[in-house]
């Protein structure tokens, strides 16, 4: 039988290298919030799914009110955030049970497709987590910083035929990332994959899509209103 589907969406960062001034998740993409558009990609995804939300404590009641006068329905758990990302899904996992399915993504990444979503938990039902990667395409250079310079660091080599960048959503058995999660926090815990294997459990990677970006600063603003307006939303 297949496992009960929930996702917890991360939405209680300050997103202060946006320079707005709310955090960037609030932020209006093409007339909606970016985290109501994420949201909406796993309600089509994955109909019925149960949906955590991870917010900034102060934002609690202003994204209760966003939703009702936008007349966004959606049955959503709403949880304050913690001190660092790992504290913020730290929390949100008392609202999961245990043998279900969980995807962690990141509230600012609007743009990931409904397919990948589905193909992530399908692929998830008999492994213990899914992690979506893309292969990194830039020249990589080891830098350091020397005052206001930067200086090639010789000897270091960075390999890029062996490097990608992990994305979210994350799809993991929830029994498995709760155990994880009761791990002490430790500061190279960058994703839930990383406390996954810190735990000692291996993990699934596949292609993500290079369009699923985490919007961070104004020029991914403008390119997430290009994408969406290529895809016709
Ligand atoms: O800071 P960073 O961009 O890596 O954050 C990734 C995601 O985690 C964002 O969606 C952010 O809102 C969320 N986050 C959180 N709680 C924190 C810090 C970040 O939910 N304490």
């Amino acid at each position: 039988m297949e496992r009960k589907r929930f996702v917890i969406i991360m939405a209680a960062g300050s997103g202060t290298r946006m320079g707005a001034g709310s955090p960037k998740q609030f932020l209006e993409l093409g007339g909606k919030a970016i985290l109501q558009r994420t949201i909406e990609v796993f309600l089509e995804a994955c109909p019925g799914i149960n949906v955590v939300t991870v917010l900034p404590h102060d934002f609690i009641s202003w994204w209760r009110e966003y939703c009702l006068d936008r007349n966004f329905v959606c049955p959503q758990v709403l949880v304050p955030g913690g001190i660092t990302r790992f504290h913020s899904v730290r929390n949100a996992l008392e609202k999961v049970p245990d043998g279900a399915l969980v995807a962690v993504h990141d509230g600012v990444r609007p743009l990931v497709t409904p397919a990948l979503v589905r193909k992530l938990f399908d692929l998830a039902e008999d492994k213990t987590g899914v992690i979506p990667v893309t292969p990194c395409v830039e020249t990589l250079k080891v830098l350091e910083k020397k005052g206001d310079d930067l200086k090639i660091v010789t000897g270091a080599k960075a390999d890029r035929s062996i490097l990608y960048g992990a994305q979210t959503p994350q799809v993991f058995c929830s029994e498995e990332l709760k155990g994880a999660y009761s791990l002490a926090y430790d500061t190279s815990f960058t994703d839930d994959a990383s406390v996954l294997e810190k735990y000692g459990k291996s993990l699934s990677y596949v292609m993500g899509e290079r369009l699923n970006i985490k919007i961070t600063t104004p020029d991914d603003l403008v390119l997430a209103e290009a994408v969406m307006s290529m895809r016709g939303n």
